[in-house]
């Protein structure tokens, strides 16, 4: 366990016999169980800020105010304790190319691409890589110094960072600028192009960088982002209760099989008798996404992080791999679910 700043911690995962962890591509997240917290045990995601085979996962955690698990692992967890971890998934990863790479991040929204950097790095890569990242003030600024020696190992790294809050002094070197990054500061960096961009951090932070790189000319199928938290729900002429925090179901506790909805946090036993998974995360106030509800649109495909579901009526066509239609799906087993 590393202490970055004051409350961002980074932590290094590996096999309890020392065995080789699954692969794991940069931009890539674990959802991990914690063995205390809550009954059941609260799963979350965190996603890697680096990943080696021979060095295993490293995560870096920021503890939230009352945060159950962000608080278990930057205070409470002690080396050699055991959590239970899936194998990395998702699709926030480099693609292919020669062309410049953006890396663009907010807080603790560096982890990922600082992965991404990582990967740069070692593969000597002759890209145009440009390090965009926001923080409130060196303090507060997690990696700093592993992302810094990373950009000057590159051939064509360039690196801005913005402080929103830094006293005065703390924003000397050439690449440090004071100001809360943001659409206007983005566009004034002068971004190519033709590049590919890799954006995390807080959603309105991600919503002002998308315009301005929409603005700068790169094309949306280039933008790629990641987000920390539930995606917006998408639901035909329906508005979701404003500020309505996911919870558990009204009603008496079910006794079917475990539900967890890893991206908001609640696990739940799934009803007794009919309905579906789509169902039950709208009883659980968790965004959803759907249009048809009968298994042909594909609106509401959600990645399946761990256990087997079945279909109460057959999709139309059936989704990718570890992936499911939840309007029409029941779990057979325990489920963690990415929504
Ligand atoms: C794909 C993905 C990748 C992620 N990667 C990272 C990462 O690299 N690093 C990282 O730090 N996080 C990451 N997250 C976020 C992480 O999964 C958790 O959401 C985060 O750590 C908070 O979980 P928690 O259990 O600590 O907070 P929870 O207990 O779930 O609380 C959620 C929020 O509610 C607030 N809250 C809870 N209880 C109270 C209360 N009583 N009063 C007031 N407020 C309260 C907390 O402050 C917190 O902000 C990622 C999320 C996703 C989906
Ligand atoms: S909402 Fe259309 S397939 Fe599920």
């Amino acid at each position: 366990m590393t202490p970055e700043t004051t409350t961002v911690t980074s932590i290094r995962l590996a096999a309890p016999d020392g065995s080789p962890l699954p692969a794991a591509r940069a931009g890539q997240y674990v959802t991990l169980r914690i063995p205390e917290g809550g009954d059941p045990a609260p799963v979350r995601s965190y996603s890697l800020s680096a990943a080696s085979a021979e060095d295993g996962y490293r995560i870096s955690v920021k503890h939230e105010l009352h945060g159950v698990v962000s608080g278990y692992l930057t205070t409470t967890v002690r080396p050699g304790a055991a959590v239970e971890v899936a194998a990395p998934r998702g699709d926030f990863i480099l693609k292919e190319g020669t062309g410049p790479v953006l890396l663009i991040s907010a807080g603790i929204g560096v982890t990922p691409v600082l992965a991404m950097l990582h990967e740069l790095a070692a593969s000597h890569s002759g890209r145009e890589v440009w390090w965009i990242h926001g923080a409130r003030s060196p303090r507060e600024h997690a990696l700093r110094a592993e992302a810094h020696a990373l950009l000057v190992s590159l051939s064509y790294g360039r690196e801005y960072v913005f402080y929103s809050a830094a006293s005065p002094g703390e924003c000397d070197g050439e690449h440090i600028r004071a100001g809360r990054l943001g659409k206007d500061q983005l566009i004034t960096l002068g971004v190519p192009a033709e590049a590919d961009a890799y954006v995390c951090g807080p959603a309105r932070f991600m919503a002002n960088i998308t315009d301005a790189l929409t603005a700068a000319g790169i094309d949306s199928s280039a933008i790629h982002s990641e987000l920390f938290g539930a995606l917006s729900s998408i639901n035909p002429g329906l508005t979701r209760s404003a500020g309505a925090p996911p919870h558990a179901p009204a009603g008496p506790r079910a006794t079917g099989p475990m539900v967890t909805f890893a991206r908001s946090g609640v696990s739940t036993p799934f009803p007794d008798g009919e309905g579906s998974l789509l169902e039950l995360a709208e009883a659980c106030d968790v965004p959803v996404r759907w249009s048809c509800r009968t298994g042909v649109c594909h609106t509401c495909v959600t990645p399946v992080l761990s256990g087997d579901i079945e279909y109460t009526s057959s999709p139309l066509d059936a989704p990718a791999g570890g992936q499911a239609l939840i309007c029409c799906a029941r779990p057979e087993s325990d489920v963690v679910l990415d929504m």
